[in-house]
């Protein structure tokens, strides 16, 4: 028999204390941590298997073709190409985003068995959205149950090509004697899942809550578990909602999908430039528009700043979508080099659409916003700007300008901004004037006078 005593865990990082810390020494996160029931007793080693199979890494057959499509482009391409037999993939996100629709919705289309199972919501609920999303599959099942075992049971039983646990937060194991929903439960349901998967080559979708603090509960716990991390964002009072890939080990992590929630349910937005670009007014002052990679997609995206004197010591600095810090480092360099006075004044810099921007090829773009809101003048809106800027004032050239270049030709922009550490070898069309520009200052005398 096994005995259990209570130790405390970090939900962050996993980190395990027999005290309770306010903050937690491996990750320094404050207030995760959560009290747990670990079983001391030792596991038996299994015993050693009398006969090893090997096989020659070349015997092995894989090939792509073995992924399955879901058919929907913006999921299957943020994967890297559909699921993969045998893999298991976490779907994070807060709770009413679009989560237990995107799942049922990705696999209404493949032709095999699927099974929803739900924790969450009745046979019932799920009835019903099944008909708002008009599933018509004769092959997708639904299992209402919450202990593992039967689960697997059951999985055994049907055995079906791609299996939905909605969500791992309410799934328990029975011969653990913590609730569902602790950090213990989350990591051995992932843990088991993961091992049969493997060895039953079904894919698997586990659906994950965010926390309060904004992560999917335990992402690190979790994260070198599954094979995938996906996490599904938005503002809720948007119908935006964008897919990321956080790891994966069948793809790249730094493809997106753009859905649109609507009535009845999820629809791939396939230009999102011009759906990030619908509600733009026509002349504002700290609109700039700047052509953005996003995985291999070009984005056209709107820079918006606001900025007002500050009547306090400390002028506020709040952005949505945009690095904080950066855009700190970003203001002081137009203060330093460009002759901007941004340091007594309140700057709130936003992306418009809801969109979330990591790369520096749009530093140019919120400089140039910012410029153009503190001095209130306008920013020619036929005009996109590219570039990252340097600690000089300089700025530097950046990945992929063909691309970004086109993208905005296509949505019938005429001018674009670009650093002239990017002309060498340039092919350019004539429908777009492209300016060569080395550094902040004069971008500001050419798009602000
Ligand atoms: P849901 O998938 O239940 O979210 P999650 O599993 O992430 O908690 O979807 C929640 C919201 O989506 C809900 O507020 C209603 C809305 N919705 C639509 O607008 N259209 C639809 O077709 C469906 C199914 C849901
Ligand atoms: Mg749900």
């Amino acid at each position: 028999m096994s005995k259990s005593k209570v130790k405390y865990i970090c939900s962050n990082c996993g980190y395990e204390s027999v005290r309770w810390l306010g903050k937690c020494s491996e990750c320094d996160s404050w207030n995760t941590f959560t009290e747990e029931l670990v079983e001391t007793g030792r596991r038996k080693p299994s015993k050693v298997p009398q006969k090893v199979t090997f096989h020659k890494i070349s015997e092995i057959t894989a090939t792509e073709e073995d992924r399955i499509k879901t058919g929907i482009t913006e999921f299957d391409r943020v994967l890297g190409g559909g699921l993969m037999p045998g893999s298991v993939i976490l779907l994070g996100g807060d709770p009413g985003i679009g989560k237990s629709t995107l799942a049922m919705q990705a696999a209404a289309n493949i032709k095999d068995k699927i099974l929803y199972v739900t924790g969450e919501e009745s046979e019932k609920q799920i009835k019903l959205r099944s008909s708002r999303l008009k599933i018509k599959s004769d092959e997708y099942y639904v299992l209402a149950e919450t202990e593992l075992g039967q689960i697997i049971a059951s999985i055994n039983n049907l055995s079906p090509a791609v299996v939905i646990i909605d969500s791992i937060q309410t799934m328990y194991r029975g011969e653990l004697e913590n609730s569902p929903g602790t950090i213990t439960q989350v990591r051995e349901c992932t843990s088991l899942l993961m091992e049969e998967a493997k060895k039953n080559h079904y894919s698997i979708i586990i659906i994950g809550h965010v926390t309060k603090e904004g992560m999917i509960a335990g992402p690190k716990l979790l994260e070198h578990i599954v094979d995938t991390v996906i996490q599904f964002e938005g503002e809720s009072n948007h119908s935006f909602r964008i897919l990321r890939a956080q790891k994966n080990r069948f793809g790249s992590t730094n493809e997106i999908g753009v859905f649109e929630m609507r009535e009845d349910g999820l629809r791939e937005v396939k230009n999102p430039s011009e759906l990030f670009l619908s509600e733009r007014e026509k002349q504002t002052p700290g609109s700039v528009i700047t052509s953005s990679i996003e995985g291999t997609r070009p984005i056209l995206l709107e820079v918006q700043a606001l900025v007002t004197p500050s009547n306090y010591g400390y002028p506020q600095r709040v952005t949505t979508g945009f690095d904080q810090r950066r855009l700190s480092i970003l203001l002081a360099v137009l203060e330093k080099r460009a002759n901007i006075r941004v340091s007594a004044a309140n700057v709130f810099l936003n992306i418009a659409g809801g969109m979330r921007v990591q790369e520096p090829a749009v530093d140019l773009a919120v400089c140039i916003s910012t410029a153009s809101s503190l001095l209130d003048k306008v920013v020619d809106n036929q005009t996109v700007v590219i570039g990252e800027v340097g600690l000089g004032g300089e700025i530097r050239s950046v990945g992929n300008i063909e691309k970004r270049i086109q993208e905005a030709e296509k949505l019938g922009f005429t001018k674009a901004i670009v650093p002239a550490g990017n002309e060498k070898g340039l092919k350019l069309s004539n429908k777009i004037k492209v300016t060569f520009v080395e550094n902040l200052h004069q971008v500001i005398k050419l798009l602000l006078n």
